[in-house]
């Protein structure tokens, strides 16, 4: 005889909400593990990437992650660890996420999720004028425009001319013109001015912004670097 008994293999929507709740639950506290590890990581930081670079990244992430719709845990973890493995700051000079990866199989982050914020972090990065961008997904999208924002406007002219002091680049050379690099070789070799990274990097971003949201942020911070860039040369004065 059929038994009628048949609930007992469907999962209760009591106990179905209640399994969610624990995994957002989790969410969050990964991301509060995450944001303090990342804290003690980049504190004190000298050359433009110190912790309030990153926690700016994080917070505008998660502003345009509202307006764009897109998953949340994804962008956050992204945003947080986006500059751990950064080409400048490690001895192999690629962008490899060995430590991100280490950091969430720590945490126990499901093998989808790390394997899509690694491919992110691995992306993010301005590689040259003459380098296309290969970011693939809408959280990618997302986290590099965050970054991309964080590089223009007040902010980015401030962290401009402290990654040139850290590298003791001088502010500005009117006999060496920029140069629009075509190789991730040529970008990461150069060693000019500062005010030439603004025409080798700065000022194009406006234009590779992915999002609407990023799009409309960067118009006026890229005024604020037109403006700077003017008010500089006239103070400059002439070479002569
Ligand atoms: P992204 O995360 O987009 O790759 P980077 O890590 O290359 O950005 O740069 C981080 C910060 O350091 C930015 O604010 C950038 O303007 C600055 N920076 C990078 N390279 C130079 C350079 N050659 N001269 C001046 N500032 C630089
Ligand atoms: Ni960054």
């Amino acid at each position: 005889m059929k038994s009628k008994k048949t609930w007992g293999n469907v999962s209760s929507p009591i106990i179905g909400a209640r399994a969610l709740a624990a995994d957002d639950m989790n969410r969050e506290e990964i991301i509060e593990r995450t944001a303090a590890f990342i804290r003690q990581e980049f504190s004190g930081e000298a050359s433009g990437h110190d912790w309030h670079h990153i926690r700016r990244v994080w917070q505008t992430a998660r502003a345009i992650c509202e307006i764009e719709k897109a998953d949340s845990f994804i962008v956050q973890l992204g945003a947080l660890l986006h500059d751990l493995d950064d080409w400048k700051f490690n001895d192999s000079g690629d962008e490899t996420p060995l430590r991100a990866r280490a950091w969430l199989d720590s945490c126990s982050v499901d093998p989808v999720t790390a394997q899509a914020v690694c491919r992110i972090i691995q992306r993010v990065s301005y590689k040259g004028a003459g380098v296309e961008d290969t970011m693939d997904s809408l959280e990618g999208f997302i986290v590099q425009d965050a970054d991309r924002l964080d590089a223009i406007g007040a902010i980015g002219i401030a962290r401009a001319f402290a990654y040139g002091g850290y590298r003791n680049r001088p502010l500005y050379d009117p006999d060496l013109p920029p140069r629009i690099h075509a190789s991730f070789e040529e970008y990461k070799n150069s060693k000019s001015a500062t005010i030439n990274h603004f025409y080798e990097k700065l000022l194009l971003l406006k234009d590779r912004m992915n999002t609407q949201t990023a799009k409309r942020i960067a118009e006026e911070r890229h005024n604020v670097m037109l403006n700077f860039l003017d008010q500089f040369m006239q103070e400059w004065g002439s070479n002569k």
